[in-house]
């Protein structure tokens, strides 16, 4: 069966490491017949979520006017989400954690969905499983997720470092697998 799969990407490089597992993991996806859609959030025009709570109190939508409302419609019409990250001091970076505060509106109508983590770290396993954990956090908030996997690639620090390894491949079959 055809699945949606979207995929955030945060990292703010144009050859961003994440960015490129991304690429290989749509590859892959739209190889077996699934049809992909990557976000690359450095595109979009995302504010920070102010705290107001009106999108509780006011029953789902956003007062802020901005790419998110775009968004929102994705994620819930999304069977697949793939959440990219480079590795920013032990977590995903700063652009991801604005993108998740601002599903606040939406996030408890996100159920029943297959997730999987794109990590990219300059370091070993330690930063991967700290991000891991931290995505683990936020999909935990989410109703009916199943974790379907983490591709993660350590020891690159350059743009495009990435190119040329084994997680390239290995985004390419989970893409394909999904
Ligand atoms: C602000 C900043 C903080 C970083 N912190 C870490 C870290 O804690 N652990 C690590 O392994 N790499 C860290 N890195 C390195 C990046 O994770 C690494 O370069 C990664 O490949 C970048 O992914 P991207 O190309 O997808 O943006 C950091 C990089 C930056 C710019």
């Amino acid at each position: 069966m055809s699945k949606n799969i979207l995929l955030i990407s945060s990292s703010p490089r144009q050859q961003g490491n994440s960015d490129i597992l991304c690429d290989a993991f749509m590859q892959g996806a739209e190889k077996a017949g699934h049809a992909t859609e990557k976000i690359r959030l450095a595109e979009k025009h995302i504010n920070y979520c102010t705290g107001c709570c009106s999108c509780i109190r006011g029953g789902g939508s956003c007062v802020q006017k901005d790419d998110m409302a775009e968004l929102h419609a994705k994620i819930l019409a999304a069977d697949v989400l793939v959440l990219a990250s480079p590795v920013y001091f032990r977590t995903y970076n700063g652009q991801m954690k604005t993108f998740i505060d601002r599903i606040c509106p939406i996030y408890s109508m996100i159920r029943n969905k297959d997730v999987y983590f794109i990590i990219s770290a300059a370091g070993g396993r330690l930063p991967v499983n700290s991000t891991v954990e931290s995505f683990r956090v936020f999909t935990g908030c989410l109703s009916d997720i199943r974790e379907k996997g983490v591709i993660a690639v350590t020891g690159v620090w350059d743009e495009g470092g990435v190119r040329g390894s084994k997680t390239v491949q290995q985004a390419y079959v989970a893409g394909a697998n999904a």
